[in-house]
């Protein structure tokens, strides 16, 4: 049950709402101009108010305005004449939450003040589940840190994805924190459940769809015992499919089954299992692109895509960077028993410029480096060989580079390829020689060659 205050002049209009409400089982207020509005809502504070625009007073915008300076968590819907979408832009612009027509519409009607309840309700658990730092601009969930409009918005998607078992796409560069996401979110919907993620390009396609379904005794041959699979062993918890853009088509088509039926036989098995996990998938690639290509199913990319989070690189929030270094640096100090405080203005202000391919992994990896090795407190140029020698010689992309040297010489295509070899390496310090080679799109001799010719040392298999 709500409480609904109803502003109308038209008394006909105010009656009729006021009953089909309060058959709904609302409280239901009303008043027939602004001036009476506007008490009703400070002696009632309504959780939904239904003002229409034409009052005989003060029109419906200055009272939504003054209603805007109120606290309290409420929504406004708005009453609009029909086809003035002029006045519906300016309602909606200036803060109302909805809008309906006249006449009204008691299915449009029903629908606005069910959102906006729902919208209510999740809005008052989302604020107690974003905790503002001492910095006003800084909020935390979890463990991510971030503090632009976008991040925001995702802390905020995180809050009403938490509320339910919805499938989670996200979607983001390497490195963005796609993984700290899936598992901020399942350690707050069910977090005492199983969290089991799955690289779905790290297993060939056969395995990887044991390891999904799980396979019967002698289902083939290795198969010496029934083996759960996955979807299974997270029981209530969640199911993060890493890297869903490598599933093959055949796989593809069996994950979709399971999504709609949300159960599944095991390989080589009858009995169907039921689905209880939430699945979370993540790709670093641009499946809506991959779906156009042809090489990702579209009818699965729908299901997959109830909630899609995207994550911006971190050279479009580069806002974020001094509190990232921040955080990270605590957790350093904390892991390796260190004291460092901070790092030069002057290396702050070229993190603030370079671009970060590796994301906030590259960031973390670099200060993880460069503190095991710091003598002093203060991270300096000095802790950062690597990349204060590809800045100077203008190999790091940095904003405003331009492909130039710090004495403004132009770089020739070798000095670009070693300085993009040596940065694809240092932010993929995980990837194996297969990987990096892939990355790069040349053979496994083409690289040999090049580290030869570059003087790279590369130690990975
Ligand atoms: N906003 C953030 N706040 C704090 N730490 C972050 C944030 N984003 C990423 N990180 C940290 O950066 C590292 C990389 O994050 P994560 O592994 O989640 O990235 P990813 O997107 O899954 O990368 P990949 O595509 O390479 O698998 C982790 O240590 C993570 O904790
Ligand atoms: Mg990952």
């Amino acid at each position: 049950m709500s409480k609904i205050l109803v502003i109308d002049d038209d008394v006909s209009i105010c009656e009729s709402l006021e009953l089909y409400l309060a058959e709904e089982g609302h409280e239901v207020y009303t008043a027939s101009t602004g001036t009476d509005g506007l008490n009703a809502f400070v002696e009632t504070s309504p959780d939904v108010i239904i003002l229409d625009i034409r009052l005989p007073d003060i029109d419906g915008f200055t009272v939504l305005e003054d209603l805007q300076e109120e606290s309290g968590d409420f929504k406004v819907i708005m009453i609009t004449a029909h086809h003035d979408m002029e006045t519906t832009i300016k309602a909606m612009k200036e803060g109302a939450f909805d809008y309906i027509h006249k006449p009204i519409n008691v299915d449009e009607l029903d629908m606005a003040i069910k959102k906006a309840i729902n919208v209510l309700e999740m809005e008052k658990k989302i604020n107690g589940f974003l905790v503002e730092k001492e910095s006003s601009h800084q909020f935390k969930v979890g463990d991510i840190i971030g503090t632009t409009n976008e991040m925001r918005q995702i802390f905020k998607t995180i809050g009403v994805v938490c509320q339910g078992k919805s499938t989670v796409l996200i979607q983001g560069e390497s490195g963005t924190g796609k993984e700290l996401i899936a598992k901020v979110i399942h350690h707050n919907t069910s977090g005492n459940e199983p969290y089991i993620a799955v690289n779905c390009s790290a297993i060939v396609e056969t395995l990887l769809e044991s390891e999904l379904f799980g396979h019967e005794k002698g289902s083939f041959t290795g198969a010496i015992s029934r083996k759960l699979g996955k979807f299974e062993l997270a029981r209530h918890g969640t199911v993060f499919l890493d890297e869903i853009s490598e599933m093959s088509l055949n796989l593809q088509a069996k994950l979709l089954r399971v999504l709609q039926e949300m159960e599944f036989e095991r390989v080589g098995g009858k009995d169907s299992v039921k689905v209880n996990a939430r699945i979370i998938t993540a790709t670093n690639k641009d499946l809506k692109a991959l779906v156009q290509e042809g090489k990702f199913r579209d009818d699965l990319f729908y299901r997959l895509n109830i909630v899609l989070i995207t994550i911006p690189p971190l050279r479009e929030k580069r806002e974020d960077i001094p509190y990232l270094v921040d955080y990270l640096l605590t957790k350093i100090n904390r892991d390796l028993h260190k004291r460092i405080n901070g790092i030069s203005d002057e290396m702050m202000d070229i993190f603030l410029r370079y671009s970060w391919p590796g994301n906030v992994r590259e960031l973390e990896n670099l200060l993880v480096r460069a503190a095991v090795l710091a003598r002093g407190q203060t991270l300096g140029r000095a802790d950062f060989p690597d990349l204060i020698d590809d800045v100077q010689s203008g190999g790091a992309d940095m904003q405003g580079a331009d492909g130039r040297t710090e004495s403004g010489r132009y770089l020739t295509l070798d000095e670009v390829e070693e300085m993009h070899i040596r940065r694809v390496l240092r932010s993929n310090s995980d990837k194996n020689k297969g990987e990096i080679c892939e990355i790069l799109g040349i053979s496994r001799p083409t690289f040999e060659r090049k580290l030869e010719k570059y003087e790279i040392t590369f130690e990975r298999d």
